[in-house]
């Protein structure tokens, strides 16, 4: 068999198919108007995709557009509250009519959580599991047909290091991104004869305003920046870094600096990782 054969042979079952620009590419980007999702809207911007963008704040996120739409892009800006299903669905019908297509969505809205398990109601258990789970799964079975139908998209779901092991005051976010973890590793063996991507993206410590909105027991946002987030990655390092594991179709990514250690140590030496998680701030 020669070289181009077994090239032909491997693009049908998918193994080449990976996409090598996003240029006039759909992209839907929830948690679109701070942080990473800021971030990979510019970054998709730039490489002239067709980008989609929501979160609650109608202002931040028309600000972001305006500065992807300098890069040449189209945006469509689709303020809601990803826990709301039924301004979800209408979002989707929205977006279906105004884009046609979606070819790449990426699940990234979310919140963390700065409390004990001691003292956190089980509301607040409640709510992380809503938006950090439930809310991307929906959103993926309103858009996984299409996707099926065509024989082409790709899902990104933005976990965390904290979907990888448990790290303490974060009890409910560890459950929830574990889950997406379970639920996108199980979904991508479901689509492995289509062609239908799934990656799943896991960030260390990303400077982001991501403690500052984390969830306390009060239910109120913590406000605080961490010293961890304020050292970690900038978050257009970590959106450039998403966009090369999604044109590598990588399926599951670590993405940070010196914190990810703990991802092996809890690997391949979980003793030192029950006497350093107590620690980690
Ligand atoms: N930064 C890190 O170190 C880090 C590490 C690991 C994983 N992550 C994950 O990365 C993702 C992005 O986090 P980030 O660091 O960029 O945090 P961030 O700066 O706080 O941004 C969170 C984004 O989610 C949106 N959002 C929150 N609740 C929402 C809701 N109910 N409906 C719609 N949008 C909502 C926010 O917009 P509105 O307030 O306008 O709704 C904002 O755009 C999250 O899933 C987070 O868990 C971050």
């Amino acid at each position: 068999m020669s070289y181009t054969e077994m090239r032909s042979g491997y693009r049908q079952i998918g193994y080449f198919h990976h996409m090598q620009n996003f240029n006039q590419k759909v992209v839907w980007i929830t948690g679109a108007s701070g942080g990473i999702g800021e971030a990979l809207a510019y970054a998709f911007a730039r490489e002239g995709a067709r980008l989609i963008l929501t979160a609650r704040h109608a202002d931040k996120l028309n600000r972001v557009a305006v500065t992807c739409r300098k890069s040449g892009g189209q945006v469509l800006v689709v303020p809601l509250d990803v826990t709301d299903l039924t301004a979800l669905e209408a979002a989707v019908v929205q977006v279906k009519t105004e884009m046609d297509q979606v070819d790449l969505l990426v699940l990234n809205a979310g919140q963390s959580q700065r409390s004990v398990a001691l003292e956190s109601p089980l509301s607040l258990d409640r709510a992380l599991m809503e938006l950090n789970f439930f809310s991307p799964v929906a959103l993926t079975k309103f858009i996984l047909p299409d996707m099926i139908r065509r024989d082409e998209g790709h899902i990104v779901a933005i976990s965390s290091l904290a979907g990888k092991f448990g790290v303490p005051r974060r009890t409910a976010y560890c459950a929830s991104k574990h889950a997406i973890q379970g639920f996108f590793e199980a979904l991508n063996a479901e689509v492995a004869r289509t062609r239908v991507k799934v990656t799943i993206v896991s960030p260390g410590r990303i400077q982001t305003e991501i403690s500052l909105h984390a969830l306390t027991k009060e239910g109120v946002e913590h406000g605080q920046m961490d010293k961890g987030q304020l050292e970690g990655m900038p978050a257009d390092l970590c959106a450039a870094k998403i966009l090369r594991a999604i044109k590598k179709d990588k399926k599951d990514v670590l993405i940070g600096r010196k914190e990810l250690i703990m991802y092996f140590i809890h690997k391949w030496l979980p003793f030192l990782y029950y006497r350093l998680i107590p620690n980690i701030k």
